[in-house]
């Protein structure tokens, strides 16, 4: 199987285990790893990293590297390695319990940023050298030329400024997913840059392969381990209703001529809510429809599947078991109707604006004024990161945020008087959507702005406690564009946090 995977023979003669290959990382090292929404990162080697950690620091002689990666990875990678409090810093997403918990612990530093940025700031150095890229492919071509695996994220990136690469080459993946990807190598810094040239998704740019001089790859670890492939949940009825008022409101676009019958292409974050969103697209009149996105999760899947969608580009997979399965066994007839491509074209502001997204992504909270908090729980503790989200909302044709009104079985409100943290200003978010129903905040000022969403999208419980503080807001603020009392806009976080509700008295 291997041999079938590796069929260089400069690449195959590098073959070892992957304590073998962890031996081969500096203490201390930057390490650019492979992985985005528990897709294509290495499943052997950073365990291996984490036990000589262990090792090492019941020696004495413990030590830290620093991780940075496409996106989320999976417990193999983040959590045994932040486990063993080997992770210095860590950048620029992540979703793993046990790194969360460290993160917020103050033992490992995190960069959230937003995901094309990264390619660009590595190239500027902001982070330091890169020692290592680990990353996993599907194999290795005669050539030596790099099959990508389920993800993409920013591996290009990583082999191209690592000092070394190490492979791992897992025969588990599909080996139809060659030629699936299309790997740009015309990006620059400025003054340099050249117009990305992708005027529909289905565009091909690039090359289906990583380069990489053999010279560089120090090991190759065969693996044969499945991703991260988590189940969806059933939609619940909030996400159901959601997609319903989603529905309801593209309908409406159409009719106003402000969207073609096919939509513009979709962005769709990840999440139980925006993969329920999907699955009532499949029931829709819409159609063909395309994806220009970050992720392909199982509603995605299943539009392809239908003919509902024509062509999905993005830089990853984030599917189920399930569709997992669909994928592998069906792989010939997706190959050509799905793009994988390096994040900081899948994410590029340039298309997104040129396409005209639909972006549809989660948020923590939104305040009466329509800024967006999808980060940090009360202010302070990151949830996952920034993500993609920014990248599309700010740029989308529409840039729509979805959320239940109410978390933590009622006892936040989602809509508060003000963010705790802000992710997406009032200026990019048009459209927030609750199951208590959707606010249209294009062209609306901010006291308009509040009236729509305490209306249409706050939970009863809390509605008539968002009015009053409007209300009097109104009355005693030191302006009216914008009205705010400041002794009391994040006061309904800091009664969660002493009385574990925001619910009024
Ligand atoms: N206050 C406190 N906690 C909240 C909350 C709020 N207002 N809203 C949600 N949460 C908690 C939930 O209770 C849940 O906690 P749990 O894991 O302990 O059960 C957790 O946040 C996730 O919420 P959930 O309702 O399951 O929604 P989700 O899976 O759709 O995630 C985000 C919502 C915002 C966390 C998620 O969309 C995200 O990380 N977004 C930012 C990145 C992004 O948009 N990426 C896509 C770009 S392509």
């Amino acid at each position: 199987m291997h041999d079938e995977r590796i069929r260089s023979r400069a690449i195959a003669g590098k073959v070892m285990s992957a304590d073998e290959a962890a031996e081969l990382i500096p203490a201390q090292a930057n390490i650019g790893m492979s992985g985005f929404t528990g897709s294509g990162y290495p499943k052997a080697v950073p365990a291996a990293l984490a036990r000589r950690i262990g090792d090492a620091r019941e020696r004495g002689e413990g030590f830290t590297v620093s991780i940075w990666t496409g996106a989320s990875t999976a417990p193999e990678l983040d959590g045994t390695l932040a486990a063993v409090d080997g992770i210095d810093l860590r950048m620029p997403y992540q979703s793993d319990p046990v790194s969360r918990g460290k993160i917020n612990a103050g033992v490992i530093d995190y960069l959230d940023l937003h995901l094309s940025h990264v390619a660009q700031m590595v190239w500027e150095g902001f982070f330091g050298h890169l020692d290592v890229a680990l990353i996993e492919v599907a194999g290795v071509t005669e050539d030596g030329e790099l099959v990508p695996s389920t993800s993409i994220g920013n591996n290009k990136t990583w082999i191209d400024q690592a000092d070394k690469v190490i492979l791992e080459v897992n025969s588990w993946q599909p080996a139809g997913l060659e030629g699936m990807h299309d790997v740009y190598y015309g990006t620059a810094l400025p003054p340099d840059r050249k117009p990305i040239q992708i005027v529909s998704p289905s565009d091909r740019i690039g090359v289906p392969y990583f380069h990489c001089p053999p010279e560089k790859v120090v090991a190759v670890v065969p693996t044969h381990a499945p991703d991260r492939n988590a189940p969806y949940k059933a939609p619940a009825e909030d996400s159901l209703s959601i997609a319903g008022h989603l529905m309801d409101f593209l309908a409406h676009e159409v009719r106003h001529g402000r969207l073609p019958p096919t939509l513009l292409p979709l962005q769709s974050g990840v999440g139980n809510v925006t993969n329920a969103v999907l699955t009532a697209l499949d029931e829709g009149p819409f159609r063909p429809l395309a994806a220009y996105t970050e992720v392909i999760q199982d509603g995605l899947l299943q539009l392809l599947r239908s003919g509902t969608m024509a062509v999905a580009s993005a830089t990853a997979f984030s599917l189920s078991p399930d569709g997992m399965d669909d994928l592998t066994a069906n792989i010939a007839e997706y190959h050509d109707r799905i793009v994988l491509r390096p994040q900081e074209i899948s994410n590029h502001p340039e298309v997104v604006r040129r396409l005209g997204c639909l972006a549809m992504n989660g948020m923590i909270e939104a305040d009466i004024y329509g800024n967006v908090n999808s980060t940090h729980v009360m202010g302070s503790s990151i949830q996952n990161g920034i993500g993609g989200s920014g990248d599309f909302a700010r740029n989308a044709y529409i840039s729509i945020f979805v959320s239940p009104s109410t978390a933590k079985g009622g006892s936040i409100s989602a809509i508060v008087p003000m963010v705790s943290h802000v992710d997406h200003t009032e200026h990019d978010v048009h459209v927030i959507v609750t199951e208590q129903g959707l606010a249209d905040l294009r062209g609306l000022a901010p006291r308009r702005r509040a009236k729509r969403i305490i209306d249409a999208c706050s939970h009863p419980d809390y509605r008539p406690a968002l009015q009053d503080y409007f209300d009097r807001a109104w009355r005693g603020a030191p302006g009216r564009h914008t009205p705010h009392l400041l002794d009391e806009a994040l006061s309904w976080h800091v009664a969660y946090l002493r009385d574990g509700t925001m619910r009024p008295r």
